[in-house]
């Protein structure tokens, strides 16, 4: 690790008593010269001697740290594979009295597992069977977390959506557009840490074994071990036919799990090769 990044993670811990070791070099790096116009410093040695004169600051870079930026339906091709034959033969696979059951884990502000959900919704609408599924959504930030919960979003955040769906399970008022009953009640959102070792999986889902399992734009922020005992997690999550699903920049992640195949390349997702039929 380059030095003077060796002296923000010094500072960190004992500020904050943060690890922020177990972030990736080059992405601390990145964050921390973002910050160097607002401390009104050039360069790192500059930032460093900043930070340790000023706690603040140290907050301040702690929560730059957390990248929370997420859309509605935000890789087209993959939520494409989804709405096309994942989520329908998923269903279609479910004897009648059990629930789908997806995590979506690093879920930021919920635009994640509602893409799901109304998907869910709308393959549902053409089957005639009972629908019963299940949405954990989990992350490690309580702001974002709680906008998920709110489920309301500006006009802005909502462009990728097809009209019939806003119509379908949004409720606008004025700028804003809420999310229905009809979806929230499929989705429980909940604080979890990936990197957390008490816990298998999120407490709220008992025991894991999911259809499906989303992780998409946050391994990327973290160093090679940390990647790969989240992903570890992820598998042990899985029921033996589920899908895996990261984002497209961390298909170099996952491709080291030889248990794992990619399904539709280039799409970033996979099974295991044990659920093979
Ligand atoms: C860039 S967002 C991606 C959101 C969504 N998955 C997507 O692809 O649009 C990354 C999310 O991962 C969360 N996150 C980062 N580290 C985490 C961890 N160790 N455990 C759980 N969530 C984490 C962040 O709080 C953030 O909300």
């Amino acid at each position: 690790m380059h030095d003077k990044l060796g002296e923000i993670v010094q500072i960190a811990a004992s500020a904050y008593g943060s690890d922020i070791s177990k972030y990736d070099d080059m992405f601390l790096k990145q964050v921390a010269e973002k910050r160097f116009a607002c401390a009104n410093v050039t360069n790192i040695s500059e930032y460093v001697q900043y930070l340790s004169n000023n706690p603040d600051e140290v907050g301040a870079l702690l929560r730059s740290l957390h990248i929370t930026h997420t859309d509605f339906f935000r890789n087209p091709l993959t939520f494409a594979h989804l709405e096309q034959w994942i989520l329908p033969s998923l269903l279609e696979g479910k004897p009648e009295a059990s629930e789908l059951r997806i995590w979506s884990a690093g879920c930021s502000s919920g635009q994640e597992p509602y893409s799901i959900a109304m998907l869910v919704e709308n393959i549902h609408t053409r089957k005639s069977r009972p629908l019963r599924y299940r949405i954990i959504a989990t992350d490690i930030s309580g702001s974002a977390l709680l906008q998920a919960t709110k489920g309301e979003y500006r006009e802005d955040e909502i462009q990728r959506i097809r009209v019939k769906d806003l119509k379908d399970f949004f409720i606008k008022t004025g700028d804003t557009y809420t999310v229905s009953d009809r979806l929230k009640q499929h989705v429980g959102f909940s604080t979890y840490d990936l990197l957390d070792n008490r816990y298998s999986c999120p407490q709220e889902s008992i025991f894991g074994n999911f259809d499906l399992v989303v992780c998409s734009n946050m391994l990327f922020y973290y160093k090679p071990n940390h990647q790969q005992y989240i992903v570890r997690k992820l598998i042990d999550s899985m029921d033996k036919f589920g899908y895996l699903i990261t984002g497209e920049a961390e298909r170099q992640v996952v491709e080291n799990f030889t248990e794992l195949y990619q399904v539709a390349p280039p799409s970033p997702i996979y099974k295991q090769r044990r659920g093979v039929r």
